[in-house]
């Protein structure tokens, strides 16, 4: 069900959960001030309770006030990437409950820029926990379409278009002057690195990343319904030795259950753009159509080019929806 932004402000005012557009991809948003909201957000994605959301506001002040430590490194990373696609994982206020940090000392904030999602923000006066709205696991939304089926129309959506970025956010996060790429997107590292040697911030980078201070880093998420299959450059896709591998392979890892076929007789290749940032546009939609293809399985090439760092937040997407890979 679409709804305009007057309608998504009134639904989120009463504790109810819209999906929103961002430039990244469609989140699934509660206001920060309604516990019951928030408690809908698990449910409607069945996310477990252990992975927690990001906030995201529409202002400096809105992401100050629900940080209780806010230094040099974060105020460079705010002033060089936001509003954009970049989540800064920093101490939480009090202004933000358990709940959305699963408990963490930390909470992870994002100021987005997709016009829509600033307007219902700056019209709600309220910052919104969301995560992706897809069901735990699953392939994210870069649609409002792709919420429509994802959810069989049940959450009311906000249409915003097409996500322009396509993949998730670049997560950093800041301790101090030491800092941490929790998870990586069209923001790269040696961007970060740039925009604090720029402004003569002086940093740490810390490549250690403690599982306990990122829980969400499961070592599958976004799958699609149709298993994807990597082929690694030299390696050749054999459906018989893939079927036992996928046989073989656990039923569920950290609590995300493995697509598994039964046969591997109708493959599809998913086809991207060479352009890194094209690519991570039209990646989840991609994906998703090939899977609805009516293929069995989904093969994607992996070539030398797609090792550099502008690709590695879709090689780390592509790497987690993948049930089995060959290399
Ligand atoms: O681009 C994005 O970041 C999108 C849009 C909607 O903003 N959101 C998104 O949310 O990708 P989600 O929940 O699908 O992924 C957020 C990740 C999770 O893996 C979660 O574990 C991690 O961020 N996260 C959130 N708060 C954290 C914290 N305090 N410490 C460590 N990791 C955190
Ligand atoms: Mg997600």
């Amino acid at each position: 069900m679409k709804v305009d932004i007057q309608r998504a402000v009134e639904l989120l005012k009463s504790g109810e959960v819209v999906a929103i557009p961002t430039e990244t991809v469609y989140g699934l948003a509660a206001v920060i001030s309604n516990p019951q909201g928030i408690g809908k957000i698990f449910s409607t994605k069945k996310r477990p309770f252990f992975d927690p959301l990001i906030v995201h506001v529409s202002s400096l002040k809105q992401a100050q006030e629900i940080c209780s430590s806010w230094g040099e490194v974060a105020q460079a990373l705010a002033e060089a990437f936001w509003p954009g696609p970049l989540t800064l994982v920093l101490p939480k206020s009090d202004k933000v409950s358990d709940l959305i940090t699963s408990g963490l000392p930390t909470v992870g904030v994002r100021w987005p820029r997709h016009p829509q999602c600033l307007e219902l923000l700056k019209d709600l006066g309220i910052p919104v926990a969301a995560p992706s709205a897809n069901l735990f696991g699953k392939t994210s939304p870069s649609r409002a379409e792709h919420v429509e089926s994802e959810f069989q129309g049940l959450v009311p959506v906000l249409d915003g278009g097409a996500s322009e970025v396509g993949i998730e956010s670049t997560i950093v996060r800041v301790d101090g002057n030491s800092l941490q790429i929790l998870r990586s997107g069209v923001i790269t590292l040696s961007q970060v690195k740039d925009a604090l040697e720029r402004k003569k911030v002086n940093y740490q980078i810390d490549s250690v990343i403690h599982q306990r201070q990122a829980p969400g880093m499961m070592k599958h998420h976004y799958m699609p319904q149709v298993p994807l299959v990597l082929v690694h450059p030299g390696k050749k896709f054999d459906a018989v030795e893939a079927l036992e591998m996928i046989r073989q392979a656990p039923a569920q890892i950290d609590g995300v259950t493995l697509v598994k076929p039964k046969s591997l007789c109708t493959p599809k290749e998913l086809v991207l753009p060479e352009d890194s940032g094209l690519a991570a546009r039209r990646l989840y939609t991609e994906l998703r159509k090939v899977a609805d293809q009516g293929a069995d399985v989904i093969l994607f090439y992996v070539k030398p080019s797609h090792l550099g760092e502008d690709w590695l937040g879709i090689m780390d997407r592509l790497t987690k929806a993948a049930s089995i890979e060959f290399r």
